[in-house]
């Protein structure tokens, strides 16, 4: 296998700069809702952030990695009168001896420069996996938190991490960095040596691996599919509302490739994060076929009425079967894997997309509100009967919607 790894803190490649943007947004919008909820509660529960493969923490063209990226984000709580946190801690791991030393010392200049004099930073040198019995303190006692998992390719074990998060995870946001296209690569070579890490990567062993991957084979499925059960079935031992897969590409020749190469994973429980995530890779979608079209804007696929087609469709098949909460329909539409090269970012099911595309079959009479007098109060208009953007503002706001099929 290619050594990714050679050239990759040289310079900030475009396809790393859209994992950053998506990772600074979550994380971002993380912090905002937990220090809002301790506000609102009167509480300050202090905020984690654990990065488990941090690299080195400034490319070498100046960019900044996700340590540095997580740090500007906490520089927004310095003024204690701001924030609602007791304190911030950020626990990072890294394995690699020199990317450590650039690490450190870009940390100590990141947090002089930014004044993030109260902030508790502990610096793990070596595998993530020789420190996770501090790591799993670290989560027991912060009930915020985000933890970031961006390995280059197969050299994470989703057993160890499900072990380490499920200590506490409830109010801790995850994103992973999953590189597909290493795992198809090696699922190419099913006999391959490289099977084993894949396995140890899914927790699964060979054999049940083989017979998986000739199931979905004998139905005509390809190595993505197979690739997709496996993360399926891996997150599943979390107990967590909403995994949202957002496909991304690669860089090829300095330029953006039109393909999935990689998936970003978010995993939350918090509606407002899974909303922030689908927006913001909706607009780097956007981006991309603006890049893609040299800027112009296509009339054809951002007009309002072809614009939510395809969220009209998927929404209309699940509410046929079933009487559904507007919680239930969310989940059903945001844990998807999103693609890169076939959207333009009109399919992402964000709130202001799932929202129009809904009131667009309450218009048509496809769909109606049956309780709509029961529903909290400011989710849906008295004037015309459709729903507001409180609606999907929390999970009880979306709860206490049920939504049918015209009767
Ligand atoms: C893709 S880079 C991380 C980039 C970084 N998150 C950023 O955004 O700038 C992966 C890093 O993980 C390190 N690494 C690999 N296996 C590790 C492990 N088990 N524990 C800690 N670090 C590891 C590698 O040395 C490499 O620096």
């Amino acid at each position: 296998m290619k050594n990714i790894a050679n050239d990759h803190f040289d310079t900030e490649k475009p396809h790393t700069k859209i994992k950053h943007r998506l990772f600074k947004s979550a994380l971002d919008t993380s912090l905002s809702i937990a220090n809002g909820i301790n506000y609102s509660k009167k509480e300050n529960k202090p905020y984690i952030y654990i990065d488990l493969f941090a690299g080195a923490g400034k490319f070498k063209d100046e960019q900044k990695g996700s340590p540095l990226i997580a740090m500007d984000s906490f520089a927004k709580y310095n003024d204690k009168t701001k924030r609602s946190f007791s304190n911030i801690s950020m626990i990072v791991a890294e394995e690699n001896t020199q990317n450590i030393k650039d690490l450190k010392k870009n940390i100590n200049c990141e947090r002089q420069l930014l004044s993030l004099d109260d902030l508790t930073c502990n610096i793990c040198d070596g595998s993530w996996e020789t420190h996770s019995s501090v790591l799993k303190t670290y989560i027991k006692s912060s009930q915020w938190g985000f933890i970031f998992v961006d390995p280059f390719a197969l050299e994470l074990s989703f057993n160890n991490l499900i072990n380490l998060i499920n200590e506490s995870p409830y109010y801790k946001d995850i994103l992973i960095l999953i590189n597909k296209s290493a795992q198809e690569r090696v699922l190419g070579k099913i006999d391959d040596l490289d099977i084993s890490k894949l396995c140890n990567y899914f927790n699964i062993s060979e054999n049940n691996l083989k017979r998986l991957f000739d199931f979905v084979k004998s139905k005509g499925g390809s190595n993505e599919v197979v690739i997709q059960h496996l993360i399926k079935r891996a997150i599943s031992k979390l107990d967590k509302d909403y995994v949202i897969n957002a496909g991304i590409t690669r860089t090829r020749n300095g330029k953006l490739e039109d393909s999935n190469r990689f998936y970003l994973c978010l995993i939350t429980s918090s509606i407002g994060v899974a909303n922030s995530f689908l927006e913001k890779y909706a607009e780097e979608l956007e981006d991309k076929t603006l890049n893609k079209n040299n800027m112009q804007l296509s009339l054809l696929s951002t007009s309002p009425i072809t614009k939510y087609i395809s969220l009209q469709e998927k929404i209309q098949n699940i509410i046929k079967k079933e009487d559904i909460t507007l919680f239930e329909l969310s989940k059903k539409m945001y844990n998807v894997f999103l693609s890169w090269k076939d959207s333009d970012g009109t399919e992402i099911p964000h709130r202001q997309a799932l929202l129009s595309a809904l009131n667009n079959l309450i218009s048509d009479k496809k769909i109606i509100i049956i309780n709509a007098k029961q529903s909290n109060k400011g989710c849906i208009s008295k004037r015309t009967n459709k729903l507001l953007f409180q609606a999907l503002n929390t999970k009880d706001d979306a709860k206490s919607i049920i939504l049918g099929s015209y009767r």
